[in-house]
């Protein structure tokens, strides 16, 4: 497994589509989620597992993590036949849909931890991740978020969370802003990624893609889920910083390490006051230029 770091696009393909899964591979995405619930037909559900475990064990990935998204996590359900046809090719993590309680990531962590005494893996290495796309799962966000070390994100899905509500999807989307924000909110307080709605439009008309993305980093998410390859590159980009952005959060943290050692907290800046949340947020410009790979 590689050391990961940043989880800026998210690219799901259909575990049933071994082309797609090559694909993804070689788009340098910082994460695939190979997808066996609502991208797979039912009775494609058997192949798209052989079909997605192959993969993972042939197709050489880089850097790029692998995540395969299981099915509901139901009494009787797909999930248990997508875990164990899948564990053995040791993905890098778990995306589990429609969670609505502590115990929906808790039943399959406990699967998990069992999979890596048998195969003598790392303890605790293998990810999940909860998409919170139901009134139950937006209600219970703080006890979903809480629920076990192994959860390392939480992920925004706001068409399910429509027909589950009722509510009607429209561009600027606040229908579904409440949950929006509650998702990053939660993920922020129990130091987890956020991880926002992918952009269902495949026009290859893009400004909306960008608008919503720019949107979503402004509310706090770190990263978004990607649909089509040419999604990737814009995403990939509004979440990594740019010069002018790592040059002012150095400026700023270098003015600010100067007046501290005079005994200055607080202090004008390019006419602006500069207090410790400026900073906080400067630092975290400087942690995201990190995690993307780069240098300064
Ligand atoms: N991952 C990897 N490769 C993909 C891809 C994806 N999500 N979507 C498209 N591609 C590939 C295509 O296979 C095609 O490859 P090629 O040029 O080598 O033949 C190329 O990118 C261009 O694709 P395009 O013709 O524009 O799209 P399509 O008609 O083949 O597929 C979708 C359209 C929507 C079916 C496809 O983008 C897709 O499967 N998206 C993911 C859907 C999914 O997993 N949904 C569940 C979660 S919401
Ligand atoms: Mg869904």
């Amino acid at each position: 497994m590689h050391p990961h770091k940043a989880r800026r696009a998210l690219l799901f393909m259909p575990g049933s589509d071994r082309h797609k899964i090559e694909k993804g591979a070689t788009l340098g995405v910082d994460t695939v989620i190979v997808d066996l619930e609502d991208g797979v037909a039912l009775n494609q559900k058997a192949a798209a597992r052989e079909t997605t475990a192959a993969a993972l064990r042939e197709v050489h990935f880089g850097h790029t993590e692998r995540l395969v998204r299981i099915n509901p996590i139901l009494e009787s359900g797909l999930y248990r036949d997508d875990l164990d046809a899948t564990i053995e090719a040791h993905p890098d993590g778990y995306v589990l849909p429609k969670v609505e309680s502590a115990a929906h990531v808790q039943q399959v962590a406990d699967v998990l931890t069992r999979a890596e005494r048998t195969y003598g893996w790392l303890d605790g290495s293998i990810r999940l991740f909860a998409i919170i796309e139901s009134a139950r799962g937006v209600v219970h966000l703080n006890e979903i978020a809480g629920s076990s070390p192994r959860l390392a994100g939480l992920i925004f899905g706001a068409e399910d969370l429509a027909g589950d509500l009722g509510a009607v999807r429209t561009p600027d989307g606040w229908e579904v802003y409440y949950a929006r924000s509650a998702v990053v909110l939660h993920a922020k307080a129990y130091g987890l990624a956020a991880i926002d709605t992918p952009h269902v439009d495949l026009s290859p008309e893009q400004s909306q893609l960008l608008a919503e993305t720019e949107q979503a980093l402004y509310m706090g998410y770190t990263g978004k889920l990607a649909i089509h390859p040419r999604q990737v590159p814009i995403i990939q980009q509004v979440f990594t910083p740019n010069d002018e952005q790592i040059q002012q959060a150095r400026a700023l943290i270098a003015a600010h390490d100067a007046r501290q050692s005079e005994g200055v907290g607080v202090f004008e800046y390019e006419g602006r006051m500069v207090d410790q949340p400026m900073i906080r947020a400067a630092e975290s410009v400087l942690a995201q230029a990190r995690a993307a790979g780069l240098e300064f």
